[in-house]
Parts: structure tokens; C-alpha cells; sequence
């Protein structure tokens, strides 16, 4: 259209001699913006994560849910990977799901051979399996992690180390002083129900110590020096007086009733029987951790580990 033609339109527009004119070239104009607002909005919708996800071959609602749920750099490491994954729509449901984690989910799984389920893969990215180890935060008191990836300095020794009555010990053993209360309240009432005697066989040993613990041990049943829960002060290993070896103590009346009742008084069994992929260990039955009330009573009833606890209600950022 030539200038002159245009500026006769716009003319005959605003003429009120010329209405007749007015409406269709008004309806026309708008009919070009409609068509302009739409192509803007579909180019810029082309470009849009939701719509990236979707090209990548999920539906349009998944695409959606990916990009609400997950921050926008786990979204475009996402899209940048380029791939069809299909866990990765239902990963989002698995309980301890943590999104800043999710493309090292799908990498996780997808370097697995052996066909492990999501919330394995889950819990194995969650408590760090697939990264180095840093050094244990100590700021976090009687809830610090201490595993084979996150280790305590040599120097590391916990204040507040009290001696257990050798009443309940068969030769000097110190805790912390809120784990000795804790002990003392635990065992007087398994004593009041089982009649059995429950005694520290080791509590606090520091670095030094646990260089030989760990010698002497056979594989599984010791952590390498700094890597023991032992060094904060806040683990037992405890059997009983009627049952001083650690298995039959696990079979007992009074190791049944520790295992049942032990997160009532603040401690969990750290390394029970049926997660040992998790923390790498083997089934202690006799070792509590002290974590407080609160936190024993969310592993106790949600039967995770502790590694599991910590990566989900502590490091959640
Ligand atoms: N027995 C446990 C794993 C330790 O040595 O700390
Ligand atoms: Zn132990």
C-alpha cells in the first residue's frame, strides 16, 4: 500500500461523513493486530521451557508440571540434555524427591546396570553416593552426619564428655553428657519391663581409637578413622548384662524391646537390618546414635536411616 493510499484510509476512517468506511477498515485493522499479538505469542511460547520440555517428547501437561515443580536450572539442564527420559516424570512423585537433585537422578539411573528402583535411586543421590566427600558439619550438634562421605578431623573431639556409672559399663566409657542422661533414662526402663540390664560396650572413641577399632574389625562392622559416628561422642554400641554377645543381645527380650523403644528416649538404630545399601554397613543391631526426640521419632515412624533423614529434612535447600 502506497503512503498516499494509507493516509487516504486513515482519513476516510475519521471522516464521520464516511462511517460507512470506518467499521470495516477498523475491523481489518484489528483483525492485523489479532494476527500479530497471536504470532508474537506463539514464537515466544516456541521458545518457552514448557515448550522446549514438550518438544522433547512429554506431554503438554508433564511439560507444564516439570517446569512449576522444578528451578529453572535443574528445567534447562534438563532440556540441554536433550533426551526422552521415562523416569523422569515419575520421579517427581517418589517421597523424598528433592528437585535441585533431579538431573543427577536421571544420570544416576541411567548409569545403573543393575536395574535398582527410583526410590533407591533416590535415596542414593540423596545421601550423595554419587559425589565426593566433604567434611562433616559440626555445627549441626547432636543432628551432625558422619559416613563415609562426610568425616570428622582428626582434631575433632566433642565438649560435654561425661563417664558413664560402671554400673553400666565394663570399663571406662564417656559420652556426651546429654547421651549418658538419655542412656540412664532408657535403660531404667527397660528395666522396669524386660528385667534386663542394658550396658555401653563402646561410646566415645576418638580418632586414634578408631584407627585400631577399625584394624581389628572384619570389613563392614568398622568405619575408617573419621569417618565414625563414634568420634561425636553420640553413638552406644550396647548389649545387656543377661546377654553380653552382640547377636544373641539382638534375638534377647531387651534388644527386641532397645530396637522398639530406643526413639522414645532420643536414640535410633542407625544401621538396621534392612538398609545397609544405604549407609554401607552391616547390620548393627547393638549401635544407637542419639539424634533428640524429635528427629528419633520422624526416622523411627517414617523407617529411614539417618543418612536418608538428614539429606531430606536437614540439607533441603
Ligand atoms: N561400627 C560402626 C560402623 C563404627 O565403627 O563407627
Ligand atoms: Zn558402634
Amino acid at each position: 500500500m502506497t503512503k498516499e493510499k494509507a493516509t487516504r484510509l486513515f482519513r476516510l476512517w475519521g471522516d464521520r461523513d464516511n462511517l460507512w468506511m470506518t467499521v470495516p477498515v477498523t475491523v481489518a485493522a484489528l483483525f492485523v493486530l489479532l494476527v500479530l499479538v497471536k504470532s508474537c505469542q506463539g514464537i515466544i511460547y516456541y521458545h518457552s521451557d514448557e515448550c522446549k520440555i514438550y518438544r522433547l517428547g512429554y506431554p503438554i501437561e508433564q511439560a507444564r508440571t516439570f517446569t512449576t515443580v522444578l528451578p529453572e536450572q535443574q528445567t534447562h539442564a534438563f532440556i540441554a540434555n536433550g533426551e526422552h527420559d521415562t523416569i523422569a516424570y515419575p520421579l517427581l512423585s517418589e517421597r523424598y524427591f528433592i528437585a535441585r537433585n533431579f538431573n543427577r537422578y536421571l544420570a544416576y539411573h541411567k548409569g545403573d546396570t543393575t536395574g535398582i528402583p527410583l526410590d533407591i535411586v533416590v535415596a542414593m543421590v540423596n545421601i550423595g553416593r554419587d559425589l565426593d566427600a566433604v567434611p562433616c558439619d559440626t555445627t549441626k550438634g547432636q543432628l551432625m552426619l558422619v559416613n563415609g562421605r562426610h568425616y570428622l578431623d582428626e582434631n575433632y573431639k566433642p565438649e560435654n564428655l561425661t563417664t558413664f556409672s560402671r554400673d553400666y559399663c565394663y570399663e571406662d566409657q564417656k559420652a556426651q553428657s546429654i547421651v549418658v542422661d538419655a542412656f540412664l533414662a532408657m535403660q531404667q526402663a527397660c528395666k522396669e519391663q524386660t528385667d534386663a540390664q542394658l550396658m555401653v560396650n563402646s561410646a566415645y572413641r576418638s580418632y586414634q581409637d578408631q584407627i585400631g577399632t577399625y584394624s581389628r574389625n572384619p570389613k563392614g562392622y568398622a568405619a575408617r578413622a573419621g569417618s565414625s559416628e563414634h568420634q561425636t561422642g553420640l553413638a552406644l554400641d550396647i548389649t545387656s548384662r543377661q546377654h553380653p554377645m552382640r547377636w544373641p543381645f539382638d534375638k534377647s527380650e531387651e534388644g527386641v524391646w532397645m530396637r522398639e523403644n530406643c526413639h522414645l528416649y532420643g536414640f535410633i538404630l542407625r544401621y538396621p537390618e534392612r538398609q545397609s545399601h544405604i549407609f554401607g554397613f552391616a547390620y548393627e543391631p547393638w549401635h544407637l546414635r542419639y539424634v533428640g526426640k524429635e528427629a528419633a521419632k520422624r526416622i523411627h515412624d517414617e523407617d529411614i536411616t539417618f543418612d536418608e533423614y538428614y539429606a531430606y529434612y536437614l540439607d533441603k535447600r
